[in-house]
């Protein structure tokens, strides 16, 4: 295969990092191509943790270049943080780092915009705070500074002053918050661009001629389908486009087609953030999930809501993502437990609903469940045992797509694959 897309399937937190980590093994290019720093893909290895938030998780291996494409947010001081701490456990430079002069920055101005909303707001999303909300208004809004106006003040000054006099008057008047003004936003910004200049350049055209060479390239999607800005439960979404969809319009897949789209399941179901949620647990089964799969956020420290698998959802989302095969993470998790179960349908209004499609009210769905045999696996050696096989033949029978990966660890020796990708 040449071109394989890594999902996120459900609400985010899937495990995606570790799984982009180990396929970037065998592929030249890894590809973020939306979201920015809300994301937080924790890598293992070797028993040393690293948490990547905008930079690709490929990063960690020597032969790979890693690519933020022009549909990324971009909060260049935390590109630049999480760039230096990179640095500090492998080489990284231009030649193998490279930002898309098309990216979108996240600036102050988006970040206290996002925080004041939050804590001041009628209807709060529960975002991450990280200003990406607002700094997709701007793109979207035909007001937003590229990565590439850092490198040039008076463009950035020009730039940044385009929508800032509305802004102000939120600020001001709305939110009663003190904002740096124009000429400092510009100056902070302005240094930072100096200082990653050399990773600034046309990523489309590095992708195209990396395609055109039969290059082996992997496109690492952030969050979830279920928080799409179009596909997810809507607004209790981020605000790009998390499905496969924001391959096309978020980096390019010049002449081709993405070979496999492989979605990312977690064994059992997490959101963070408000929003419906028809299989979350509220016993003593959801805070052992919780504690135990130790579901606290990468990016926000927030504890994460947890439930069954729920197979309605995730139909959706294969559908919405054009999903080829499944990673199955967490599995150890769930492993010991007294009791296992998934939801095969929902009722709502007293009729069964077996795709969790965007007419239905999630709020409304009362998940029908099935209970399974508990596993017990200690997955010391390569066998599974028969109720973990079980499940596993369950979520492949009550999807239609096959189980290609299994983890039941974060290390990469704890994963397992039943199929190749590259
Ligand atoms: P935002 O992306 O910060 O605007 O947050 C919007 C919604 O997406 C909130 O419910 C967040 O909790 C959720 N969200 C954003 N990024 C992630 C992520 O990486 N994992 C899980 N949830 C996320």
């Amino acid at each position: 295969m040449q071109t394989v897309a890594i999902i996120g399937a459900q609400w985010g937190d899937e495990g995606k990092g570790k799984i982009t980590d180990m396929l970037a093994e065998k592929c030249d290019y890894v590809v973020r191509y939306q979201g920015g720093h809300n994301a937080g893909h924790t890598i293992w290895v070797s028993g040393k943790k690293t948490v990547l938030h905008v930079i690709p998780s490929g990063v960690l291996h020597d032969h790979c270049t890693s690519i933020i494409g022009h549909g990324v947010v971009v909060e260049p001081e935390n590109f630049l943080k999480e760039l230096k701490n990179v640095q500090s456990i492998t080489t990284v430079d231009h030649k193998r780092l490279k930002v898309s002069e098309n990216a979108t920055v996240i600036t102050s101005y988006h970040r206290l915009l996002d925080a004041a909303r939050e804590s001041q707001g009628p209807e709060k999303i529960g975002t991450t705070g990280k200003g990406i909300g607002p700094a997709y208004e701007d793109k979207a809004a035909r007001k937003a500074v590229k990565i590439k106006d850092l490198l040039d003040k008076d463009i950035l000054y020009k730039k940044l002053s385009n929508g800032f006099a509305e802004k102000k008057v939120l600020f001001k008047e709305l939110y009663k918050i003190e904002v740096p003004s124009l000429e400092e936003e510009t100056e902070r910004l302005y240094q930072l661009g100096q200082q990653f200049k050399d990773y600034i350049c046309d990523t489309f055209s590095i992708l195209d001629k990396a395609i055109s060479q039969n290059k082996k390239v992997l496109y690492e999607g952030a969050q979830g389908v279920l928080l799409d800005v179009d596909y997810g439960t809507y607004p209790y979404v981020t605000s790009s486009s998390t499905s496969s969809a924001g391959i096309l319009t978020g980096a390019g897949n010049v002449n081709g087609k993405v070979d496999e789209i492989l979605g990312i399941v977690k064994a059992y179901t997490t959101r963070v953030g408000e929003g419906p949620f028809p299989t979350e647990l509220f016993d003593e089964v959801g805070s052992y999930i919780q504690k135990t799969g130790n579901e606290v956020g990468a990016t926000t420290g927030r504890t994460r809501r947890c439930g069954w698998l729920d197979f309605p959802l995730l139909r959706y989302a294969i559908k919405c993502s054009n999903l080829t095969s499944i990673a199955l993470t967490k599995l150890d998790i769930l492993s010991n437990m007294e009791t296992l179960k998934v939801c095969y349908a929902y009722e709502i209004d007293g009729k069964q609903v077996d795709c969790a499609y965007p007419g239905i009210d999630l709020f409304k769905a009362k998940p029908l469940l099935k209970s399974l045999k508990p596993f017990k696996d200690d997955f010391k050696t390569n066998e599974v045992s028969v109720e973990l096989k079980a499940y596993i033949d369950e979520i492949e029978k009550g999807l239609g797509i096959p189980v290609g990966i299994y983890a039941f660890g974060p290390d990469r020796a704890e994963i397992k694959f039943n199929k190749t990708y590259f």
